[in-house]
């Protein structure tokens, strides 16, 4: 058995940037109601047009790790890519990335774990390596939120949370069992799927048929539906449970993490969890003030900021955790 470990990682966020200001000339919304209840200040939109979607913004980001992880192309030996707004209905993105890329034809997986997704992502990429299968494996998250949020009032209350943006990681093989990521840890709930959802189009409850023939424009299947305050709430006692479930895993306390890399969902949701677990402000990264939710993406770019700016060191405890539609939850214990 081996541990993995990131050795690369790389951000890209579209160059346009969209204020709270901005959102109020599209919908009856202000600045002080969406930095009140979330902490957003503005979040990156791309420009139709700009070539930007969550393929290419995911292949710009794992152009980055690969070159910071100092390994060639085609040392990748796999592909994971987490999203909830790929740019086809099928296939997935992971595809794009291999082609993109120019990666011999290495296998290439899709994870639908929305806002968890990229702990799932990391999960998968961490278990294919600990059992010797790969040694190195390109995760990557990217979301394109704006071209399918309401963005009128009656979509206020979930359109102004999100935002565009891709994140990368290289995982490869570490001989040394104390290490890299110590453990990791996934739950799901599925009796909540519908209090985070989108439905349309789907094979279930909204047929592509039955879209097409309605052709209404007031259907709202399309944009997805969040019941606010019921996402919240389980989303603080989620967090907090994941977290302290991989410390004790792995014979931590509280005291030991170095590094918390919440996924950006609501900075009162971080605060939360910050006050819980009696942390430093120099402990916790957020970056949602910039970026809004973007969801699959959010971790790795947090991640990658933390560690350019210089906040995670080697020898850190570093810990990832995320909550969001599904519900799914998890977390990650890293030994950097
Ligand atoms: N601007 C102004 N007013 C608004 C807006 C807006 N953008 N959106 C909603 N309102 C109004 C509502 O209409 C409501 O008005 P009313 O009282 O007259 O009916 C009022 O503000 C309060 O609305 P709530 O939805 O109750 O607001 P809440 O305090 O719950 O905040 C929020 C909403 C920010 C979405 C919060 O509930 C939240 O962050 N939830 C958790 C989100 C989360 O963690 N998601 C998981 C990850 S996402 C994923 O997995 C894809």
């Amino acid at each position: 058995m081996y541990n993995s470990k990131i050795i690369g990682l790389g951000h890209y966020v579209p160059d346009n940037v969209v204020t709270n200001q901005d959102l109020s000339a599209m919908m009856d919304t202000n600045d002080a109601w969406i930095t009140e209840r979330t902490g957003i200040k503005e979040r990156r939109w791309v420009k139709p047009g700009s070539g930007d979607t969550t393929a290419t913004m995911g292949v710009k980001a794992a152009k980055i790790a690969i070159e910071r992880a100092g390994i060639d192309k085609d040392d990748i030996d796999f592909i994971v890519f987490a999203t909830l707004s790929p740019d086809m209905y099928f296939p997935g993105p992971g595809v794009q990335v291999q082609h993109a890329l120019g990666i011999k034809t290495v296998g290439a997986l899709d994870v639908r774990n929305q806002c968890s997704g990229f702990v799932y992502a990391i999960a998968v990429a961490d278990n294919f390596i600990k059992t010797g299968m790969y040694k190195n494996v390109l995760v990557i998250g990217s979301e394109v939120h704006s071209h399918g949020l309401d963005k009128t009032t009656r979509g206020r209350g979930v359109s102004v949370i999100f935002g565009d943006g891709a994140g990368a990681a290289v995982l490869t093989r570490e001989e040394d069992t104390s290490k890299g990521i110590l453990s990791t840890h996934l739950h799901s709930q599925g009796e909540h799927a519908e209090e985070l959802v989108l439905v349309a189009p789907g094979m279930g409850k909204r047929w592509v048929t039955d879209i097409l023939a309605d052709n209404n424009p007031d259907d709202e299947s399309y944009f997805p539906h969040m019941n606010g305050q019921f996402v919240f709430k389980n989303a603080v006692v989620r967090f907090s449970e994941v977290i302290m479930e991989g410390l004790t895993k792995n014979n931590l306390d509280k005291e030991a993490i170095d590094m918390l890399i919440p996924h950006q969902a609501n900075l009162r949701i971080a605060q939360f969890i910050q006050k819980k677990f009696g942390l430093d402000d120099d402990k916790v990264f957020n970056n949602i003030q910039k970026y809004g939710n973007t969801t699959a993406a959010s971790i790795p770019i947090a991640l990658t900021e933390a560690w350019q700016e210089g906040k995670i060191k080697e020898g850190d405890t570093v810990v990832l955790a995320a909550f969001g539609s599904g519900f799914t939850w998890g977390s990650v214990i890293i030994k950097w």
